[in-house]
């Protein structure tokens, strides 16, 4: 059972922070299943100035900072090499105008910043793209985590008729063995395989890649020790994103991507309509559950939720508090919790690891472009 339950923020302030440190971390363990509060106690007002170290070790038992990264086998760095073709690749689409690029711009934080993206014909799906930075640290991919895993989300959008529309595994493999650089590519990248220009080891590098899209953030480095990386506000913020509540469903090293949980879990959210886990496991206790999206870089990554419909920060932050927590957020709490949300954003990979790399030109062989 994926769904963690909710550790609501009053059990947190009962507690006394000090007794934090005996909390499992969220990211490893479930905590308790507790119902949630329909009205919520006043949490303590924050101090204007924060204790840094105190906030720092507070923070500390919901976000682990992500591990250094470790070399990479050499046919691993033959994939991820693969993998960033593959991402700007449009052939791997039915007309030859959409590439997993298109929905999931690398320059920009891995997202179209549409509410709804543009696929095969212009046609719209029903949720917002989702950004490819970071997704790795997800229990599961989608917003309804119907794959598991990196490897089993990428081979859907070639095949989804509104994303690439790609008829099937053959067309794609066609398509890719049609162009020797591309055949040389796979059999570097997949040196045990009988053959090694298949649809799944597509998937694999793609997903290969795609782990090595991470953005490390001024919160990283205040985690680390470095208390000066964040701003007084931006610490306020951070403990109140603590204080709150929200890290009962943001937390770990994504700052989300952890858990499966309602969209309006204290009061029902407004005009949902998409069943969002349900679609995944028809299993009635998941309808309207979504998979928590990560907040690393949410200040670029808009418009926001499952479907885009929500267009700012602000206003985002405070629907959470309400529909999440039941809590009426003050101006000054949604600015600092604002301000915490922004020193999210990280750095992008340098342009080398990330933009289009040359790819092969097409042959004889192959598939010509279909707009229909
Ligand atoms: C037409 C736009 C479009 C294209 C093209 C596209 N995607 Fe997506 N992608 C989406 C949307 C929309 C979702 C969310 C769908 C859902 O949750 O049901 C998504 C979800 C994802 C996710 C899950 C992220 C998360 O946090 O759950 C990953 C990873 C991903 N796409 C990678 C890719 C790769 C790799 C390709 C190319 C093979 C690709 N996408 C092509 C629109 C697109
Ligand atoms: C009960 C769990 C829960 C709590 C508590 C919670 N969130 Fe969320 N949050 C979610 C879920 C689930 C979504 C995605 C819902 C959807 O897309 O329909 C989300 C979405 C968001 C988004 C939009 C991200 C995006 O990329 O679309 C932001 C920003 C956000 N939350 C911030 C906060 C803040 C700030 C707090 C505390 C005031 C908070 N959340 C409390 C579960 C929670």
């Amino acid at each position: 059972m994926l769904r963690h339950r909710l550790l609501p923020w009053f059990t947190l302030s009962a507690l006394g922070l000090g007794a934090l440190a005996g909390c499992e971390r969220p990211a490893e363990a479930p905590v308790a299943a507790v119902s949630a509060p329909a009205v919520a106690v006043k949490p303590p007002a924050p101090p204007a100035v924060p204790n840094a170290a105190g906030v720092a070790k507070l923070a500390s038992h919901f976000f682990q900072a992500p591990r250094a990264e470790a070399p990479l086998p050499a046919d691993t760095e033959a994939q991820v090499a693969l993998g960033r073709m593959l991402f700007h690749e449009p052939r791997l689409s039915k007309n030859h105008d959409v590439s997993c690029n298109s929905c999931h711009g690398l320059d920009t934080f891995g997202v179209d910043n549409k509410a709804l993206s543009d696929g095969h014909r212009g046609q719209k799906g029903s949720r917002n793209s989702p950004t490819v930075y970071n997704a790795g640290r997800h229990i599961a991919q989608f917003w309804d985590g119907r794959a598991a895993t990196l490897e089993a989300q990428a081979e859907g959008p070639m095949m989804n008729p509104v994303e690439m529309a790609m008829p099937d595994a053959k067309r794609v493999e066609a398509t890719l063995s049609s162009m020797p650089e591309y055949a040389t590519r796979f059999r570097a990248a997949f040196p045990k395989e009988r053959k090694p220009v298949t649809l799944s080891h597509a998937a694999k590098a793609l997903a290969a890649f795609e782990r090595t899209l991470t953005t490390p953030s001024r919160f990283d480095r205040f985690l680390a020790g470095e208390h000066a990386a964040l701003s007084v506000a931006e610490q306020r913020g951070l403990e109140a994103f603590v204080t709150t509540g929200c890290t009962t469903c943001h937390n770990g090293p994504a700052v989300g991507g952890t858990s499966f949980q309602k969209l309006g879990l204290v009061e029902a959210y407004p005009k949902l309509t998409d069943a969002g886990r349900f679609d995944a496991t028809k299993n009635e206790d998941d309808r309207g559950y979504f998979r928590v999206p990560t907040l690393r870089n949410v200040e670029k990554t808009g418009p926001y939720l499952h479907d885009g419909s929500v267009r700012d920060l602000p206003t985002m932050v405070r629907l959470m508090g309400r529909y999440q927590l039941g809590r009426t957020l003050k101006d000054g709490e949604v600015d600092d919790l604002v301000a915490f949300l922004k020193s999210l954003t990280g750095e992008l990979p340098p342009a080398e690891r990330i933009s289009a790399p040359p790819l092969p030109p097409s042959t004889k062989r192959t598939p010509k472009p279909d707009p229909s």
